[in-house]
Protein backbone atom coordinates (compact mmCIF):
# COMPACT_ATOMS: atom_id res chain seq x y z
CA UNK A 1 0.00 0.00 0.00
CA UNK A 2 1.17 3.46 -0.55
CA UNK A 3 1.45 5.88 2.49
CA UNK A 4 -0.79 8.42 1.98
CA UNK A 5 -2.40 11.47 3.59
CA UNK A 6 -5.20 10.14 4.80
CA UNK A 7 -2.98 7.29 6.31
CA UNK A 8 -1.10 9.59 8.52
CA UNK A 9 -4.52 11.64 9.06
CA UNK A 10 -5.67 7.97 10.53
CA UNK A 11 -2.70 7.48 11.73
CA UNK A 12 -2.93 11.44 13.83
CA UNK A 13 -6.31 10.78 15.08
CA UNK A 14 -5.30 7.52 16.86
CA UNK A 15 -2.56 8.77 18.29
CA UNK A 16 -4.67 11.37 19.62
CA UNK A 17 -6.64 9.29 21.37
CA UNK A 18 -7.56 8.43 25.05
CA UNK A 19 -9.04 4.88 24.09
CA UNK A 20 -9.93 2.61 20.69
CA UNK A 21 -13.36 1.84 19.88
CA UNK A 22 -13.41 -1.10 17.04
CA UNK A 23 -16.68 -1.64 15.12
CA UNK A 24 -16.32 -4.78 12.92
CA UNK A 25 -18.18 -6.24 10.49
CA UNK A 26 -17.64 -9.37 8.62
CA UNK A 27 -14.99 -7.79 6.36
CA UNK A 28 -12.91 -7.69 9.66
CA UNK A 29 -12.37 -11.23 9.23
CA UNK A 30 -12.10 -11.57 5.89
CA UNK A 31 -7.93 -11.68 6.27
CA UNK A 32 -8.34 -14.68 8.51
CA UNK A 33 -9.97 -16.29 5.96
CA UNK A 34 -13.62 -16.14 7.30
CA UNK A 35 -16.18 -15.53 3.83
CA UNK A 36 -18.13 -12.39 4.55
CA UNK A 37 -21.43 -12.83 2.89
CA UNK A 38 -21.24 -10.52 0.51
CA UNK A 39 -24.25 -10.29 -1.79
CA UNK A 40 -26.20 -13.76 -3.60
CA UNK A 41 -22.63 -14.98 -5.30
CA UNK A 42 -20.18 -14.31 -2.09
CA UNK A 43 -22.61 -16.40 -0.10
CA UNK A 44 -22.47 -19.67 -2.56
CA UNK A 45 -19.09 -18.97 -3.61
CA UNK A 46 -18.42 -19.75 0.15
CA UNK A 47 -21.04 -22.25 0.42
CA UNK A 48 -21.58 -23.92 -3.07
CA UNK A 49 -24.25 -26.68 -1.84
CA UNK A 50 -26.53 -23.62 -0.90
CA UNK A 51 -26.06 -22.35 -4.80
CA UNK A 52 -27.70 -25.82 -5.80
CA UNK A 53 -30.63 -25.20 -3.28
CA UNK A 54 -31.10 -21.50 -4.89
CA UNK A 55 -30.79 -20.49 -1.04
CA UNK A 56 -29.64 -17.08 -0.20
CA UNK A 57 -28.20 -16.07 3.11
CA UNK A 58 -31.03 -14.31 4.16
CA UNK A 59 -33.08 -17.24 3.26
CA UNK A 60 -31.31 -19.55 5.46
CA UNK A 61 -30.58 -17.56 8.82
CA UNK A 62 -34.36 -17.31 8.72
CA UNK A 63 -35.18 -18.73 12.06
CA UNK A 64 -38.50 -20.79 11.21
CA UNK A 65 -35.97 -23.51 9.73
CA UNK A 66 -35.09 -24.80 13.05
CA UNK A 67 -39.46 -25.81 13.27
CA UNK A 68 -39.92 -27.07 9.90
CA UNK A 69 -35.93 -28.40 9.35
CA UNK A 70 -34.10 -28.59 12.15
CA UNK A 71 -31.37 -30.60 10.29
CA UNK A 72 -30.57 -27.80 7.31
CA UNK A 73 -30.87 -24.86 10.20
CA UNK A 74 -28.67 -26.89 12.15
CA UNK A 75 -26.36 -27.39 9.25
CA UNK A 76 -25.89 -24.22 8.91
CA UNK A 77 -24.55 -22.88 11.98
CA UNK A 78 -22.98 -26.17 12.87
CA UNK A 79 -20.71 -25.71 10.30
CA UNK A 80 -19.89 -22.32 11.04
CA UNK A 81 -19.14 -23.13 14.59
CA UNK A 82 -16.66 -25.09 13.68
CA UNK A 83 -15.26 -22.86 11.33
CA UNK A 84 -15.07 -20.30 13.40
CA UNK A 85 -14.05 -22.12 16.16
CA UNK A 86 -11.08 -23.12 13.94
CA UNK A 87 -10.03 -20.03 12.44
CA UNK A 88 -7.18 -18.07 14.25
CA UNK A 89 -7.77 -14.28 14.34
CA UNK A 90 -5.15 -12.73 12.02
CA UNK A 91 -2.39 -10.00 13.07
CA UNK A 92 -4.73 -7.17 12.73
CA UNK A 93 -6.38 -8.11 16.22
CA UNK A 94 -3.55 -7.92 17.66
CA UNK A 95 -1.83 -4.60 16.86
CA UNK A 96 -5.35 -2.93 17.52
CA UNK A 97 -4.88 -4.53 20.95
CA UNK A 98 -1.26 -3.09 21.56
CA UNK A 99 -2.36 0.42 20.53
CA UNK A 100 -5.35 0.34 23.01
CA UNK A 101 -3.06 -0.80 25.70
CA UNK A 102 -0.76 2.25 25.68
CA UNK A 103 -3.92 4.46 26.27
CA UNK A 104 -6.13 5.10 29.73
CA UNK A 105 -9.29 3.97 27.92
CA UNK A 106 -7.98 0.99 26.73
CA UNK A 107 -10.57 -0.80 23.89
CA UNK A 108 -13.91 -2.01 23.46
CA UNK A 109 -15.46 -3.18 20.28
CA UNK A 110 -18.98 -3.41 18.82
CA UNK A 111 -19.41 -5.87 16.35
CA UNK A 112 -22.22 -7.62 14.21
CA UNK A 113 -19.73 -10.86 13.80
CA UNK A 114 -21.32 -13.60 15.81
CA UNK A 115 -18.12 -15.42 15.50
CA UNK A 116 -16.22 -14.83 18.55
CA UNK A 117 -12.91 -14.00 16.92
CA UNK A 118 -12.25 -10.51 19.25
CA UNK A 119 -12.76 -12.45 22.56
CA UNK A 120 -10.84 -15.35 21.07
CA UNK A 121 -8.01 -12.52 20.23
CA UNK A 122 -7.44 -11.24 23.49
CA UNK A 123 -10.22 -8.63 23.32
CA UNK A 124 -12.24 -8.25 26.90
CA UNK A 125 -14.98 -5.39 26.13
CA UNK A 126 -17.03 -6.48 23.52
CA UNK A 127 -20.48 -5.80 22.25
CA UNK A 128 -22.02 -8.30 20.29
CA UNK A 129 -25.07 -6.87 18.49
CA UNK A 130 -26.41 -9.99 17.04
CA UNK A 131 -25.30 -12.33 19.21
CA UNK A 132 -23.15 -15.13 19.35
CA UNK A 133 -22.90 -18.50 17.46
CA UNK A 134 -21.08 -19.84 20.87
CA UNK A 135 -24.43 -19.25 22.74
CA UNK A 136 -27.73 -21.03 22.28
CA UNK A 137 -30.79 -20.50 23.61
CA UNK A 138 -34.32 -22.08 23.32
CA UNK A 139 -35.87 -22.09 20.45
CA UNK A 140 -39.55 -21.24 21.98
CA UNK A 141 -38.17 -19.55 23.69
CA UNK A 142 -39.64 -21.01 27.22
CA UNK A 143 -37.72 -18.52 29.03
CA UNK A 144 -34.76 -15.91 28.75
CA UNK A 145 -32.05 -18.35 29.75
CA UNK A 146 -28.52 -18.16 27.44
CA UNK A 147 -26.21 -20.56 27.43
CA UNK A 148 -22.29 -21.33 26.53
CA UNK A 149 -21.66 -23.98 24.17
CA UNK A 150 -18.00 -25.02 24.56
CA UNK A 151 -18.85 -28.61 23.68
CA UNK A 152 -20.96 -28.82 21.07
CA UNK A 153 -20.21 -30.48 17.76
CA UNK A 154 -22.25 -31.17 15.14
CA UNK A 155 -21.90 -33.90 12.20
CA UNK A 156 -22.32 -31.67 8.87
CA UNK A 157 -22.35 -33.67 5.61
CA UNK A 158 -20.12 -31.13 3.40
CA UNK A 159 -22.32 -32.36 -0.01
CA UNK A 160 -25.79 -31.87 1.78
CA UNK A 161 -25.27 -29.18 4.26
CA UNK A 162 -27.55 -31.05 6.70
CA UNK A 163 -26.40 -31.81 10.94
CA UNK A 164 -26.94 -35.49 11.75
CA UNK A 165 -28.67 -35.55 14.90
CA UNK A 166 -28.40 -35.53 18.10
CA UNK A 167 -29.10 -31.85 17.73
CA UNK A 168 -28.74 -29.84 21.18
CA UNK A 169 -31.61 -29.46 23.48
CA UNK A 170 -32.66 -26.68 25.32
CA UNK A 171 -31.86 -28.07 29.35
CA UNK A 172 -35.17 -26.02 30.66
CA UNK A 173 -37.84 -27.61 28.98
CA UNK A 174 -35.80 -30.58 26.09
CA UNK A 175 -37.34 -28.59 23.22
CA UNK A 176 -34.98 -27.91 20.39
CA UNK A 177 -32.06 -24.92 20.88
CA UNK A 178 -30.34 -22.92 18.42
CA UNK A 179 -27.73 -19.98 17.95
CA UNK A 180 -28.04 -17.09 20.21
CA UNK A 181 -27.92 -15.11 17.32
CA UNK A 182 -30.31 -12.37 15.87
CA UNK A 183 -31.84 -14.30 12.53
CA UNK A 184 -33.72 -12.39 10.07
CA UNK A 185 -37.81 -11.65 10.38
CA UNK A 186 -36.70 -12.92 14.14
CA UNK A 187 -39.29 -12.23 16.92
CA UNK A 188 -37.89 -15.10 19.49
CA UNK A 189 -33.92 -13.74 19.66
CA UNK A 190 -33.58 -13.45 23.47
CA UNK A 191 -31.45 -9.97 23.56
CA UNK A 192 -30.31 -10.08 27.10
CA UNK A 193 -27.06 -10.71 26.80
CA UNK A 194 -25.96 -7.99 24.25
CA UNK A 195 -28.22 -5.84 26.14
CA UNK A 196 -26.21 -6.10 28.62
CA UNK A 197 -22.72 -5.80 26.42
CA UNK A 198 -24.02 -2.57 24.44
CA UNK A 199 -25.33 -1.12 28.63
CA UNK A 200 -21.05 -1.65 29.45
CA UNK A 201 -20.15 0.06 26.49
CA UNK A 202 -21.94 3.11 26.84
CA UNK A 203 -20.83 3.25 30.62
CA UNK A 204 -17.34 3.21 28.77
CA UNK A 205 -17.92 5.90 25.99
CA UNK A 206 -19.38 8.23 29.15
CA UNK A 207 -15.91 7.79 30.95
CA UNK A 208 -13.89 8.19 27.37
CA UNK A 209 -14.84 10.57 25.12
CA UNK A 210 -11.70 11.15 23.87
CA UNK A 211 -12.25 7.88 21.77
CA UNK A 212 -11.04 7.01 18.20
CA UNK A 213 -13.63 5.03 16.27
CA UNK A 214 -11.47 2.17 14.19
CA UNK A 215 -14.48 0.93 11.83
CA UNK A 216 -13.49 -2.22 9.62
CA UNK A 217 -14.97 -4.69 6.77
CA UNK A 218 -18.64 -3.41 7.81
CA UNK A 219 -21.04 -3.27 5.28
CA UNK A 220 -23.97 -1.32 3.92
CA UNK A 221 -26.20 -4.03 3.39
CA UNK A 222 -27.00 -4.28 7.24
CA UNK A 223 -25.76 -0.98 8.52
CA UNK A 224 -25.93 -1.35 11.79
CA UNK A 225 -22.17 -1.39 12.57
CA UNK A 226 -21.81 1.77 10.07
CA UNK A 227 -24.27 3.59 11.85
CA UNK A 228 -23.18 3.05 15.30
CA UNK A 229 -19.25 4.34 14.52
CA UNK A 230 -21.08 7.09 12.80
CA UNK A 231 -22.88 8.11 15.88
CA UNK A 232 -20.11 7.45 18.20
CA UNK A 233 -17.90 9.59 16.32
CA UNK A 234 -20.31 12.15 15.68
CA UNK A 235 -18.83 14.65 18.44
CA UNK A 236 -15.19 14.12 17.50
CA UNK A 237 -15.33 13.42 13.91
CA UNK A 238 -12.37 10.66 14.81
CA UNK A 239 -13.77 8.17 12.58
CA UNK A 240 -11.46 5.73 10.33
CA UNK A 241 -13.13 3.21 7.98
CA UNK A 242 -11.47 1.04 6.48
CA UNK A 243 -13.26 -1.07 3.78
CA UNK A 244 -11.92 -1.77 0.27
CA UNK A 245 -15.43 -1.78 -1.31
CA UNK A 246 -17.77 0.31 0.20
CA UNK A 247 -15.42 3.01 2.25
CA UNK A 248 -17.60 6.29 1.26
CA UNK A 249 -18.40 8.45 4.66
CA UNK A 250 -21.72 9.78 4.37
CA UNK A 251 -20.92 13.36 5.98
CA UNK A 252 -17.45 13.70 5.28
CA UNK A 253 -16.25 13.61 8.96
CA UNK A 254 -13.08 11.42 9.56
CA UNK A 255 -10.55 8.91 7.14
CA UNK A 256 -11.77 6.67 4.44
CA UNK A 257 -9.61 3.98 3.99
CA UNK A 258 -10.00 2.17 1.07
CA UNK A 259 -8.16 -1.42 1.80
CA UNK A 260 -8.08 -4.46 3.44
CA UNK A 261 -7.86 -4.32 7.49
CA UNK A 262 -4.88 -6.32 7.65
CA UNK A 263 -2.75 -4.39 5.76
CA UNK A 264 -4.33 -1.55 6.36
CA UNK A 265 -4.32 -2.08 10.27
CA UNK A 266 -0.05 -2.88 9.61
CA UNK A 267 0.34 0.45 7.56
CA UNK A 268 -0.86 2.18 10.45
CA UNK A 269 1.26 0.25 12.55
CA UNK A 270 4.48 1.30 10.79
CA UNK A 271 3.65 5.20 11.26
CA UNK A 272 2.45 4.71 14.95
CA UNK A 273 5.49 2.77 15.58
CA UNK A 274 7.94 5.63 13.63
CA UNK A 275 5.91 8.63 14.67
N1 LIG B 1 -18.01 -13.64 10.88
C1 LIG B 1 -19.29 -13.41 11.22
O1 LIG B 1 -19.66 -13.46 12.36
C2 LIG B 1 -20.28 -13.09 10.11
C3 LIG B 1 -19.96 -13.38 8.79
C4 LIG B 1 -20.87 -13.07 7.79
C5 LIG B 1 -22.07 -12.46 8.12
N2 LIG B 1 -22.37 -12.18 9.41
C6 LIG B 1 -23.68 -11.52 9.70
O2 LIG B 1 -24.22 -11.09 8.47
C7 LIG B 1 -24.41 -9.68 8.36
C8 LIG B 1 -23.37 -9.15 7.39
O3 LIG B 1 -23.10 -7.79 7.51
P1 LIG B 1 -21.59 -7.25 7.41
O4 LIG B 1 -21.68 -5.80 7.08
O5 LIG B 1 -20.84 -7.66 8.61
O6 LIG B 1 -20.94 -8.06 6.20
P2 LIG B 1 -21.06 -7.91 4.62
O7 LIG B 1 -20.66 -9.26 4.14
O8 LIG B 1 -22.34 -7.33 4.19
O9 LIG B 1 -19.94 -6.82 4.25
C9 LIG B 1 -18.59 -7.07 4.45
C10 LIG B 1 -17.82 -5.78 4.25
O10 LIG B 1 -16.44 -6.07 4.42
C11 LIG B 1 -15.70 -5.44 3.40
N3 LIG B 1 -14.46 -6.21 3.21
C12 LIG B 1 -14.22 -7.24 2.35
N4 LIG B 1 -12.96 -7.68 2.47
C13 LIG B 1 -12.39 -6.93 3.43
C14 LIG B 1 -11.09 -6.92 4.03
N5 LIG B 1 -10.12 -7.76 3.65
N6 LIG B 1 -10.85 -6.00 5.00
C15 LIG B 1 -11.83 -5.12 5.40
N7 LIG B 1 -13.05 -5.10 4.87
C16 LIG B 1 -13.34 -6.00 3.91
C17 LIG B 1 -16.62 -5.39 2.21
O11 LIG B 1 -16.29 -4.31 1.34
C18 LIG B 1 -18.00 -5.17 2.85
O12 LIG B 1 -18.28 -3.79 2.98
C19 LIG B 1 -24.28 -9.17 9.77
O13 LIG B 1 -25.57 -9.02 10.26
C20 LIG B 1 -23.56 -10.29 10.56
O14 LIG B 1 -24.18 -10.53 11.81
C21 LIG B 1 -21.50 -12.50 10.42
ZN1 LIG C 1 -36.90 -24.28 26.44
Amino acid sequence: MRSSEELAQAAGLIAGADAVLVCAGAGMGVDSGLPDFRGEQGFWRAYPPYAELGLAFAELADPRHFAEDPELAWGFYGHRLRLYRETVPHEGFGLLLRWAAAKPGGAAVFTSNVDGQFQRAGFRMVTEAHGSIHHLQCTLPCGNEIWPAPELRLDVDEETMRAAGPLPECPSCGRLSRPNIQMFGDFDWVSQRSDAQLRALTEWRRGHRNLVVIELGAGQAVPTVRRYAELASAATGALVRINPREPEIRHGRGVSLPYGALETLTALDDLLTAG
